[in-house]
């Protein structure tokens, strides 16, 4: 396929005032794909990584009730006592394992908790076992602050599965963690108990921290279970657990995250956060304490709903020349593989252009995504059947020999 030409633009000047960290951050292949498609018509985007439905009216009435009762000064810095309770009940029920408030800080979304889990730690000499393809804010804050990253490649001939020994074999004297985010955003893939449980232990015994990015932990599909790093670990002295209420209770822009980690690791983020976003956003973390205190029905219409998606995007992958899919188990994005060599930020380029399908190119989440494009199937069936209509008879007329 030719080269097409890229819009320039979007490629930014190394501006000397700037500090040279900021290098380390790409140019975000989403933004790139959602601009290109903003200025086309008829475009159906399955680009997008935020749940496409309304939050249980329980949740918005709680953060609207809170604004009403002056809920609007800052919180205690680890978060809301209720909520930071509230948090405390629902993982030690669900983990099986006693979880303080003291074990857990509140976050502007999961995304401060990474960013404080990842910049608190990296440091010059020590390396990060990160997944690849992967969430792509891992990867420059670990460089950011001068660590390193170790890519483990996942291929979709292998549902992206991770092989806990090719992670326990990448562990030497300057591993400091490992990354993980099951299910995963872009592949969607689910790691079996016996995968974490390796990987947890291992680690354990060698004194190597573990960070796992749990925000899909509700979207799993076929009845599976679901293995948190939280009961698979012995004790949570090398465990940092993120997640939030972004993707679960579809509150993505309500902001409100959290980090679940030993007493001694959450007394030292909270001075950190201190100094990053002080506190989380009032109302709305009275908004996640209706969340988990009310009831659930919301998580299993939406998990339902999603699953009849999954299937069916499945299928459709099957019918697309070119594209290499598997049967994804959780999250809701599905990334399939182009023909060894074809590269996937030109394809999904032309694919915008030419039929109007946003996707995301793979090479966003790692190089091993190179050859590969992400799918996301937050949009309605329909959309989704409309986007196939247009993507199986465009590769049909592919040529990418
Ligand atoms: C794997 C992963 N982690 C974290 C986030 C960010 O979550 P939040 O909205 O809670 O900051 C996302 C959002 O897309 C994600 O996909």
């Amino acid at each position: 396929m030719g080269n097409i030409n890229l819009d320039t633009d979007f490629y930014e000047s190394e501006d000397p005032i700037w500090n040279p960290a900021l290098l380390t951050i790409p140019v975000p292949g989403i933004r790139r794909m959602v601009n290109l498609a903003s200025d086309l018509d008829d475009v159906i985007h399955l680009s997008i990584g935020q749940p496409d439905f309304k939050p249980p009216s329980h949740v918005i009435q709680a953060g609207v009730d809170a604004l009403n009762a002056g809920q609007t000064g800052y919180t205690m810095d680890a978060g809301l006592p209720e909520l930071l309770e509230a948090l405390a009940d629902y993982y030690s029920e669900r983990s099986q394992r006693p979880l303080s408030p003291e074990n857990i800080m509140v976050t502007t979304g999961a995304t401060e908790a990474i960013y404080l889990a990842l910049t608190a730690t990296s440091a010059p000499g020590r390396e990060f076992i990160v997944p690849d393809p992967s969430f792509m804010l891992y990867g420059p804050l670990i460089r950011m602050n001068g660590g390193t990253v170790h890519a483990i490649p996942t291929r979709a001939e292998n549902n992206h599965q991770l092989d806990p020994q090719e992670v326990i074999d990448a562990m030497g004297p300057n591993t400091f963690a490992v990354i993980l985010n099951s299910p995963s955003n872009p592949t969607g893939t689910l790691y079996p108990r016996e995968t974490v449980e390796a990987i947890v232990e291992e680690a354990a015994y060698r004194g190597i921290h573990v960070i796992s990015d749990e925000v899909y932990d509700h979207l799993i599909y076929d009845g599976k279970e679901y293995p948190s790093v939280l009961s698979c670990c012995s004790d949570l002295d090398h465990v940092m657990v993120i997640s939030s209420f972004s993707k679960t209770f579809s509150m993505a822009g309500m902001r409100i995250g959290w980090l679940i980690g030993s007493q001694g690791a959450i007394k030292k983020l909270r001075r950190y956060h201190m100094f990053t976003t002080t506190v989380a956003n009032t109302p709305c973390q009275w908004a996640g304490v209706a969340a988990l205190r009310g009831s659930r029905n919301f998580i299993d219409t939406m998990v339902e709903e999603y699953q009849h998606r999954r299937d069916r995007l499945v299928e459709l992958v099957g019918q697309t020349p070119h594209l290499t899919g598997y049967r994804p188990d959780g999250a809701f994005y599905l990334f399939p593989s182009l023909p060894e060599g074809v590269d996937g930020a030109n394809v999904a380029l032309k694919l915008l252009r030419e039929t109007g399908v946003c996707t995301i190119p793979g090479d966003t989440f790692g190089e091993a995504g190179k050859h590969a494009l992400r799918i996301s199937y937050s949009t309605s069936l329909d959309q989704i059947e409309e986007a196939f209509e247009r993507i199986i008879p465009w590769m049909k007329k592919q040529n990418f020999g």
